[in-house]
């Protein structure tokens, strides 16, 4: 069973900051999951929710911001909101990285920026896997370049979304810890599919996914493995 840190390493350092992965990337792990929106001026910026408030000392929607204003808020901790390119940067391949397309119109900027550092650095397709909840945006994807790993993120069960997934010939499905059975992580994997399972935060859940055969787990807590 695979690791990957939640949002850097969310439970241990301030979440989706080049600090909290670089915690991450101190413990053996196998990936990083971080989510990225699509801000003003056009860069993609690696921070969770739409609107700066609760992670930053900002205020309002990313998107009505250029990155040269982004830079100007930090969290608590005074970290800043990075960019993807900081963190394709920072992260250099040395583990594999799933991109959450959480923001509109996010899919074709991540393409042409992931496409470009494969091209120039040692990356490869290989390495990324792209999720989202938006399902469309998946499909975009799998318009434009038919090379990317497909994650299908789901609220619900993994049989709620398996045509979706068919349809996307996505590599894996990825639903929430509290959905999940064995029998239906057992279903994905007959159907070819790989089950990664968040946000797997307890050493006992780490524990039952392992037995329940579970491709990856996501976590907060990197430090428990
Ligand atoms: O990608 C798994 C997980 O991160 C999805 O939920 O809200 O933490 O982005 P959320
Ligand atoms: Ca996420």
């Amino acid at each position: 069973m695979k690791i990957f840190g939640h949002r850097g390493a969310a439970g241990l350092v301030a979440e989706n900051t080049l600090e909290s992965i670089a915690e991450a990337l101190l413990y053996p792990i196998d990936g990083i999951e971080i989510d990225v929106h699509l801000c003003k001026s056009g860069e993609l910026v690696v921070i969770h929710d739409e609107t700066l408030d609760r992670t930053t000392n900002g205020k309002g929607n990313v998107s009505d911001y250029t990155i040269r204003e982004l830079k100007k808020f930090s969290s608590e901790e005074g970290f800043k909101i990075p960019t993807l390119e900081e963190v394709l940067h920072l992260i250099d391949a040395r583990c594999n990285l799933n991109i959450e397309l959480k923001g509109k119109n996010t899919a074709i900027p991540m393409v042409k920026l992931v496409e470009e550092y494969i091209h120039k650095t040692h990356w490869e397709y290989n390495h990324f896997i792209i999720s989202s909840f938006d399902h469309p945006q998946l499909f975009e994807i799998k318009e434009t370049n038919s090379k990317f790993k497909i994650g299908v993120l789901t609220e619900e069960n993994i049989t709620a979304v398996l045509p979706v997934a068919k349809e996307l010939d996505a590599f894996s499905i990825h639903p929430p810890i509290t959905t999940l059975t064995n029998d239906e992580v057992t279903l994905a994997q007959e159907k070819g599919l790989r089950v990664y399972v968040w946000t797997v935060n307890t050493e006992n859940l780490i524990k039952q996914s392992k037995k329940w055969n579970v491709d990856v787990v996501i976590t907060d807590f990197p430090n428990f493995v």
